[in-house]
C-alpha cells in the first residue's frame, strides 16, 4: 500500500486510520531518514489506538510503554533504535516479549539497524522524502 502525504497532519491522519486495521501482536518496522516522519506516524497511530499519554521519542531510553485503552490491544512499545548496530540490545531489554505479545502492537524507529531480529511476520513501513513536505508512505 502506497500513501503519499502532503503535511505532517496528513501522515498523522493516515496513521490513525491505520492503527484501526491493527488487532495486536503486529511489530511495524519503521525505515527512512532523519524527519522522513516515522515519529509523526507514531503519534498518529498512538491517537487512533487511544493512547492518552503524549508519545514522545524514545532516542536516549531505547523503548518507551504506552497503555492503550481499548479492547483487544493493550499496550504499545515504541523503541527508536537509532543508536543501535544490531538487535542483540534490544534482545537485552526484552523486546522479543513485546513482539510476541498479542495484546500488543510494537513500533521501532530505525527499524533496518536491526534487521537481524525482525519477526517474519513484521510489517515494513518505508518512508521517503520528497519535496517541501511530501513523504511516501509504503506499507508491505
Ligand atoms: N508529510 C509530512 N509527514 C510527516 N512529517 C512531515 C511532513 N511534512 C513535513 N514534516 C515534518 O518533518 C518532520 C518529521 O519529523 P519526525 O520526527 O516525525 O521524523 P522521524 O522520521 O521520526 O525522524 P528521526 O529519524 O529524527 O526520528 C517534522 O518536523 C514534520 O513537521
Ligand atoms: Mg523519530
Amino acid at each position: 500500500m502506497k500513501f503519499l502525504s502532503t503535511s505532517e497532519k496528513q501522515t498523522l491522519n493516515f496513521a490513525k486510520k491505520f492503527a484501526g486495521k491493527l488487532k495486536g501482536g503486529e511489530v511495524l518496522c519503521l525505515v527512512g531518514d532523519l524527519g522522513a516522519g516515522k515519529t509523526a506516524f507514531t503519534k498518529g497511530l498512538a491517537a487512533g489506538l487511544g493512547v492518552k499519554n503524549t508519545v514522545t521519542s524514545p532516542t536516549f531510553v531505547l523503548m518507551k510503554n504506552y497503555k492503550v485503552s481499548g479492547k483487544g490491544i493493550k499496550h504499545l512499545a515504541h523503541i527508536d533504535a537509532y543508536r543501535l548496530e544490531g538487535g542483540a540490545q534490544l534482545l537485552g531489554i526484552g523486546a522479543e516479549d513485546y513482539f510476541g505479545d498479542a495484546e500488543c502492537v510494537t513500533v521501532i524507529e530505525w527499524a533496518d539497524r536491526v534487521k537481524d531480529i525482525w519477526p517474519k511476520d513484521a510489517i515494513k513501513i518505508e518512508f521517503k522524502i520528497g519535496k517541501g513536505d511530501k513523504r511516501e508512505i509504503n506499507i508491505r
